[in-house]
C-alpha cells in the first residue's frame, strides 16, 4: 500500500476535492482504496454520505488510541473504504503529543495488506493531526491557490514538512505543488504562476487545475468532474482532472 497526504496549511485550496478525485482515479483503475479523513471539519467524511461515525467501523480517532482498534471498515463502494472524521472528540487529537501523532502510521500500516491506496485528506492548519498525516504518508502533495497569503502559508508548510521528515519519516517525498484554481486568462496570475515557479522551480508541477463550475458541481453531486461531462468548459476540467490524476498515481507507483 503507498499512502499519499494531501496537505497544505491554508484552507479552501482543492485538499479535499483533490483527495476525493484521486480516489475515484484510484477505483477506476482497480485500485483498493482507503480514504482517511484527518479533517475534524469532515469534508471528506460528508463527501462520502458519512455525517456521523458509525462506532460500529474504524474511525480516526481510533488510528491514534493507545492501543490498537480492530474493527471493520466502513465500505463506501466495491473499491473504496473510509476511515471516517466528524466525531467531535477528534478536536482533542489536533494539540495531541508526539508519542500520540505516531500511533496513526502504524495503525495504517496494520491495514496495507488490504489495499493498494491510502489518501490522507488533512485540516487547512498545522496542528498534530497534520502532523501525524505526514508521519503516516510515502508522500505528501500541496493543492495551492495563488496569492500573497498562500504564499506564506507553503513557506510554513514547507517548514512542517522538512521537519516531519527530520523528526519522524525521513522517506517522505514531496510531490510538489499542484496550482489549482488559476485563471488562464488573466495576464497577472500568469505572472504570479511564473514568479511561483521561479521561486519553487521544480516544486510547481506542470499540471494545473483551473477555477471551472463544473468542479464545484461535481462536489456537490459526489461525482468525478469527468463525469458525463456537458459543454466545452466541463469537457476541459474532466480532462484536466483527470490527467493530474492519472500523473499523480503514475509518480507514486513508481
Ligand atoms: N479547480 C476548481 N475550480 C472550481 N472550484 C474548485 C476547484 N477546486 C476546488 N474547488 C472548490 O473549492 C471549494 C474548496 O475546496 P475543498 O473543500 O476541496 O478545499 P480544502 O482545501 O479541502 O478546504 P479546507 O481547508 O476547508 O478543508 C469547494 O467548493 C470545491 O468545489
Ligand atoms: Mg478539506
Amino acid at each position: 500500500m503507498k499512502t499519499i497526504t494531501i496537505a497544505n496549511q491554508k484552507g479552501g485550496v482543492g485538499k479535499t476535492t483533490l483527495s476525493s478525485h484521486l480516489a475515484f482515479a484510484a477505483a477506476g483503475a482497480n485500485m483498493r482504496v482507503l480514504l482517511a479523513d484527518f479533517d475534524p471539519q469532515a469534508s471528506l467524511s460528508l463527501g462520502c454520505n458519512v455525517v456521523v461515525p458509525d462506532p460500529e467501523f474504524l474511525s480516526t480517532m481510533d488510528l491514534f488510541a493507545e492501543r490498537p482498534v480492530s474493527k471493520p471498515l466502513q465500505p463506501v463502494d466495491e473499491h473504496v473504504s473510509l476511515i471516517p472524521a466528524g466525531d467531535e472528540a477528534l478536536y482533542e487529537l489536533l494539540t495531541a503529543k508526539t508519542d500520540v501523532v505516531i500511533r496513526a502510521r502504524t495503525a495504517l500500516r496494520a491495514l496495507a495488506s488490504k489495499f493498494d491506496l491510502c489518501i490522507i485528506d488533512t485540516p487547512p492548519e498545522r496542528n498534530s493531526l497534520l502532523v501525524g498525516a505526514l508521519a503516516a504518508a510515502d508522500f505528501v502533495i500541496t493543492p495551492m491557490t495563488l496569492g500573497l497569503y498562500e504564499q506564506g502559508g507553503v513557506a510554513k508548510l514547507f517548514n512542517t514538512i522538512q521537519g516531519t521528515q527530520s523528526a519522524l519519516n525521513p522517506d517522505l517525498r514531496h510531490l510538489g505543488i499542484l496550482l489549482m484554481k488559476t485563471n488562464g486568462r488573466s495576464a497577472k496570475e500568469r505572472a504570479m504562476v511564473q514568479h511561483m515557479r521561479s521561486e519553487y522551480g521544480d516544486y510547481v508541477l506542470s499540471a494545473e487545475l483551473p477555477e471551472r463550475a463544473a468542479v464545484r458541481h461535481a462536489v456537490n453531486t459526489r461525482s468525478p468532474v469527468w463525469e458525463n461531462p456537458r459543454g466545452s468548459s466541463h469537457e476541459k476540467a474532466a480532462k484536466e482532472w483527470r490527467d493530474a490524476c492519472t500523473m499523480i498515481l503514475k509518480e507514486i507507483s513508481k
